[in-house]
């Protein structure tokens, strides 16, 4: 075994990209903190305000509120494979990679898949998905709040109305936009919700909080199968077929967070202990304070990104508050832009996938670092950079726009 190597001393960046950024220090300091068992009733105490906090964050009341641990797409794929039983239909609007991530996931379910799609850059009316819902009479519609792709935010507050009316269940992935965006759970009438640490809420990736209505919590029940080596007499097979997976089965994860405490997955402490620390900060700040800030610091950067002569990606009018796609001058190279920006100014920011690859950079200005002094960094860095490579600019125009957008506000 080599034992040369150095204890981990990753070098300082500021992660200005779609995520992941820097955790909130205090987030670090709670991930640090010793391991106790997973029935001691200090952490299933924990457990049970992590539940309670997140409802905050998630604005619900719904009891299902938990962590699914592993990244982000662990909470989609949970979701997606207690909810959809094998040729169950499933409607995804897409506008980005993240609507395709879906459509790739229920058809690992056995779904039967109909997606729609606008040009990346765009979202969807709610008629035009009402009108996909009456087509295709789906049982689930399955949406993404905030594309990070495309940097786009999808509006959600009319579709819990129309999945009402034609009995559909609705579920968002808000990965990328929860903390950072308006997301009322019950207000817009969602049945699931999942997201992840480390884009507004502040933390590092590795546990994903997600939320589920009752009638979802009913649908999932009715699939309920609890394995050999724990089940008593007193549990009953659900009637629907079972969920075809044991780590993402909602039903017995639901049963290890609630009052039974049946034993699952040895819950992941640490991943636990960021996730209440990230929730407790924003409870700190106030959710809506906390959307306050990404949007103004979000603003600041496009108001920058425009002073430099810059042109920005896809329709603002829908722009998220914590990203920003910012077009690629013909006159540089992507790739060397973000080379330059991470060795000589310790700076990451994104490019993106798919169409986009190489044609957008992703700026982000979210969770911890959604905060002046970031924007402005980031500003001065791009516009050095862009100068070096031999695209002029007026330097220092984009700080100052910056700058008088803080001034009018702050
Ligand atoms: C909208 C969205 N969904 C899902 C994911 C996947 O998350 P993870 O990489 O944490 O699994 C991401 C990651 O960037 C995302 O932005």
């Amino acid at each position: 075994m080599n034992t040369t190597f150095l204890p981990v001393n990753p070098p300082q960046r500021l992660l200005m990209g779609p995520g992941p950024i820097n955790a909130d220090p205090r987030v670090l300091r709670a991930m640090s903190s010793q391991l106790i068992g997973q029935y001691d009733p200090a952490m299933t105490g924990y457990m049970n305000e992590v539940m309670a906090l997140y409802r905050g964050v998630f604005r619900t009341a719904n009891a299902a509120t938990l962590l699914v641990d592993g990244t982000s797409r662990a909470g989609i794929e949970a979701i997606l494979v207690s909810a959809i039983r094998p040729g169950d239909k499933v409607l995804v609007p897409v506008f980005g990679r993240f609507g395709h991530l879906l459509c790739e996931i229920a058809r690992r379910c056995r779904a039967e898949v109909h997606s729609i799609e606008v040009p990346w850059g765009e979202v969807f009316t709610a008629q035009q998905i009402e009108d996909a819902v009456k087509r295709v009479k789906p049982r689930l519609l399955l949406t993404v709040q905030g594309d990070t792709s495309t940097t786009m935010l999808q509006p959600l507050a009319e579709l819990g109305e129309i999945c009402r009316r034609h009995e559909v269940l609705f579920y968002t992935d808000a990965t990328a936009s929860l903390g950072g965006n308006p997301l009322e759970t019950d207000a817009w009438g969602l049945d699931a919700v999942s997201a992840g640490l480390q884009k507004c809420l502040g933390g590092p990736s590795g546990t994903a909080p997600i939320t589920l209505s009752e009638p979802m919590v009913e649908a999932i029940r009715r699939r309920a199968h609890v394995e050999a080596g724990i089940r008593t007499a007193a549990h009953r097979d659900g009637d629907d077929e079972m969920i075809y997976s044991n780590y993402f089965d909602l039903g017995m994860i639901l049963d290890y967070w609630g009052p039974e405490r049946l034993n699952h997955h040895t819950e992941a402490t640490s991943a636990l202990f960021a996730a209440r620390e990230c929730a407790r900060v924003i409870g700190e700040e106030g959710l809506e304070a906390g959307i306050a800030r990404h949007k103004l610091h979000g603003e600041a950067l496009l108001k920058g990104i425009q002073g430099m002569g810059l042109e920005t990606f896809g329709n603002l009018e829908y722009k998220m508050n914590n990203v920003l796609g910012v077009l690629i001058p013909d006159a540089v190279n992507g790739d060397q832009v973000r080379k330059l920006m991470l060795e000589d100014f310790g700076i990451e920011i994104g490019t993106s996938f798919g169409p986009l690859a190489g044609k957008v950079w992703r700026i982000g200005t979210m969770g911890y670092n959604a905060r002046k002094d970031c924007v402005m960094q980031t500003l001065c860095a791009l516009e050095a950079v862009l100068n070096r490579l031999g695209l002029r600019t007026t330097q220092g125009a984009a700080m100052q726009a910056a700058w008088d957008h803080y001034g009018e506000r702050c």
